[in-house]
């Protein structure tokens, strides 16, 4: 039996994790993390990553061959393949302040595993980490003076928040990128093993290491790049007349383009797209490509632009004024079907609504626990169970995330509870336009005219 182990309970450890013990019967699967409040929820009726699909995964394996523990020196003793998903997020202090990624826990990691190895293991990242980085984790490794062996395997996560288990269980690839040695390749070959229980082997690629370590952080950076192109166009769809679902559909007909990607919003959000550009900028800066760095450095700063925007088209909206006002922030979390609010664009919103004195009611079915952490000390804030609480007496309504339960409210309901002129702002163009305006409301989405009741 292989004793596969990982190193982080997270978003990422938690789910992939309980999707391998699902799939391979012959594996001893044990997640260890050093927040026992994380491992306790883990093993509780109540999980601390909310994904659709995930609860079932869990219980059915839990305490079969899937084992959610605080324990790490064990774990590390027992494993043959140790998968490090510890965060990655970018550095806050120091050199690189502010891009750099903060690899202080991923070496934290690697110093356990010396410390309590006993004999060779296959050392897999699957964090999210910047290219070259497997060289630097195979010299602390090898630094032990009881010339214990490790490979450095690179296995970088695709899973997006909200399809995770969909996402694992058909993966469009799994990559995995050794070092070119006979050992090398073995290594690589012992972590397709696992993957081969489900996964087709024409799904299963393997690069070198470097290749594998950047095609993650590329892969992040040309989605983002879609969200901030639709986004900018958004902005002059705007000024124009042009509608950038009309837009985005049509181009996205081009097979050479694609259709997915293109859906116009609030601007990414979520742990992983600007931390890991940033990444990038920093990389190419470090090796001397300001032009590069420049170049995806502007994908961010499209993303915090489109936020901004969408405030100040509120603003001049509601007569210049948000002052004492009450709106309502209908969803919180950065995507639907999570209760993540890592880089949500809904904090920026309100953050900056806050800032002009508004006074907010944030409703969210999953993400209101997050929620009240990010806008902790805010006077102001009021966070609200209740979609129909959160709108009793605003003036205007913001859609910051696209919860398909926001569509089935009744918002015939909703505008007789608001104070009139009703606003609408559709942050995710979630809402059919034309029905609101017919309701009454004054009606704003993203790169679409304006659908109101005032004279030009
Ligand atoms: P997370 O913060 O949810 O989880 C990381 C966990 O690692 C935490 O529970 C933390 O306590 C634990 N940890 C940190 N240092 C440790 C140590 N020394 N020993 C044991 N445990 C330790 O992060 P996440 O969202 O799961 O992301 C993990 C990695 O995967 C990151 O590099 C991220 O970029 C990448 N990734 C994330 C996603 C996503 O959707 N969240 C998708 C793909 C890749
Ligand atoms: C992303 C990648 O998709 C995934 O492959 C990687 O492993 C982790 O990062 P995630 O951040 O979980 O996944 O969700 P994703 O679906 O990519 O959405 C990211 C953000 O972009 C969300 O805020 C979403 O609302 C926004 N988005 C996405 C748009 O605004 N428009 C789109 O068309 C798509």
């Amino acid at each position: 039996m292989t004793n596969i182990v990982c190193i982080g309970a997270g978003y990422v450890g938690g789910p992939t994790m309980a999707v391998i013990a699902d799939k391979c019967k012959d594996c001893r699967v044990t997640v260890v993390d050093i927040n026992s409040k994380r491992i306790d929820a883990w093993n509780s009726d109540s999980l601390p990553v909310y994904e659709p699909g995930l609860d079932e995964v869990v219980f059915r394996n839990r305490g079969k061959n899937l084992f959610y523990s605080t324990d790490i020196p064990a774990a590390i003793k027992a494993a043959d393949i140790i998968f490090v998903s510890v965060n990655t997020p970018t550095k806050t202090f120091g050199s690189g302040a502010g891009k750099a990624a903060d690899l202080q826990f991923l070496e934290k990691t690697a110093r356990s595993i010396v410390e309590y190895a006993e004999g060779d293991k296959i050392v897999v990242e699957k964090s999210t980490l910047p290219v070259r980085t497997a060289q630097a984790l195979s010299q602390v490794l090898h630094a032990n003076t009881r010339g214990l062996k490790f490979q450095i395997v690179s296995n970088p996560e695709f899973l997006a928040e909200g399809t995770a288990i969909e996402d694992l269980n058909h993966p469009d690839r799994v990559l995995i990128g050794g070092m070119d040695t006979p050992e090398g390749h073995a290594a690589v070959d012992k972590v397709a093993d696992i993957y081969r229980h489900w996964v087709p082997e024409d799904r299963i690629i393997t690069t070198n290491l470097w290749s594998s370590e950047l095609t993650k952080l590329v892969s992040n950076a040309l989605l983002a790049q879609r969200v901030s192109s639709v986004n900018s166009i958004s902005a002059l769809c705007e000024k124009t007349g042009a509608d950038i679902d009309q837009v985005a559909s049509v181009a996205g007909r081009d097979s050479r383009i694609g259709a997915r990607f293109l859906k116009a919003g609030l601007g990414f959000g979520g742990s992983c797209f600007k931390k890991d550009i940033l990444n990038l900028v920093y990389l190419c800066e470090h090796y001397g490509l300001p032009e590069v760095a420049a170049y995806w450095e502007s994908v961010v700063k499209i993303n915090d632009y489109q936020a901004t925007r969408f405030v100040g088209n509120m603003l001049s909206s509601m007569f210049n004024t948000v002052a004492d006002k009450k709106i309502a922030i209908l969803g919180f979390a950065f995507k639907s079907d999570t209760g993540d609010t890592r880089e949500s664009p809904a904090i920026a919103v309100c953050r900056q609504l806050l800032d002009e004195h508004a006074r907010l009611y944030v409703h969210d079915p999953k993400a209101l626990e997050n929620a009240k952490l990010d806008l902790a000390g805010c006077e102001n804030v009021t966070f609200c169970e209740d979609p129909y609480e959160a709108v009793k007496g605003v003036h205007a309504l913001v859609i910051a995330t696209a919860w398909n339960s926001f569509k089935d409210l009744d918002y015939k309901r909703i505008y007789d509870l608001m104070e009139k002129p009703a606003f609408i702002f559709d942050g995710r163009n979630l809402l059919d336009a034309e029905e609101m305006y017919e309701i009454g409301f004054n009606v704003y989405g993203i790169g679409k005219e304006p659908k109101t009741r005032f004279r030009k």
